[in-house]
């Protein structure tokens, strides 16, 4: 049962990656999505964090954003009200809706640390951790969907991996330092 929602979460969501009207283009499937769910998986048990719920969050995290570029802004708060549709109809516990819908409200970095549950902290550190790793995406946005220059984009490019360093838990910086460092060298 879950199998199956997570499966049909999963087409729901690659769909929206894949439609005309997703501004990131594909890319954010396969580069930042994808990558998300497998950096919560790595780190749940670190977390104390139940492995369902942050793997469905992940799922969701950037849904709204995706689906209408409009939410871009405000998808910490459009992406819970979407996770509560499609949870619903799967019909998906209330208790474990709330608890996705939480991580998701919580996974930017504008929220206060200490206002994540275990599965938030998760889902927030799994996010920074892939834009650390993913340093070419984030190039890719710079230059190809802000239209911005050279110099510009990287300067963009290293003060978001920064922000995201400064996003991850200790314990999460110690598995990525490397990439951090040299990252950093090359921007
Ligand atoms: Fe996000
Ligand atoms: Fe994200």
């Amino acid at each position: 049962m879950i199998e199956t929602m997570r499966n049909r979460i999963e087409e729901i969501v690659e769909q929206a990656c894949a439609a005309d009207t997703n501004i990131f283009g594909y890319d954010i499937w396969t580069h930042h999505i994808l990558k998300v769910v497998e950096n919560t998986k790595q780190l749940a048990s670190r977390f104390d964090a139940d492995p369902e719920i942050v793997e469905i969050a992940a799922l969701l995290h950037d849904y709204a954003s995706i689906k209408d570029k409009a939410l871009y802004a405000d998808h910490h708060i459009h992406g819970p009200i979407e996770a509560e549709k499609l949870l619903k109809r799967f019909g998906y516990r209330k208790e474990k809706r709330e608890a996705v819908k939480n991580a998701i409200a919580t996974h930017r970095a504008s929220v206060r640390v200490e206002h994540r549950s275990a599965e938030g902290a998760c889902l927030a550190n799994a996010d920074a951790m892939s834009h650390i790793e993913q340093a070419p995406s984030l190039l890719y946005l710079a230059y190809m969907h802000h239209g911005m220059g050279i110099d510009e984009g990287r300067v963009w490019v290293k003060a978001k991996i920064q922000r995201s360093w400064q996003k991850l838990r200790e314990d999460v910086q110690d598995l990525v330092r490397d990439k951090y460092e040299a990252a950093l060298k090359t921007l």
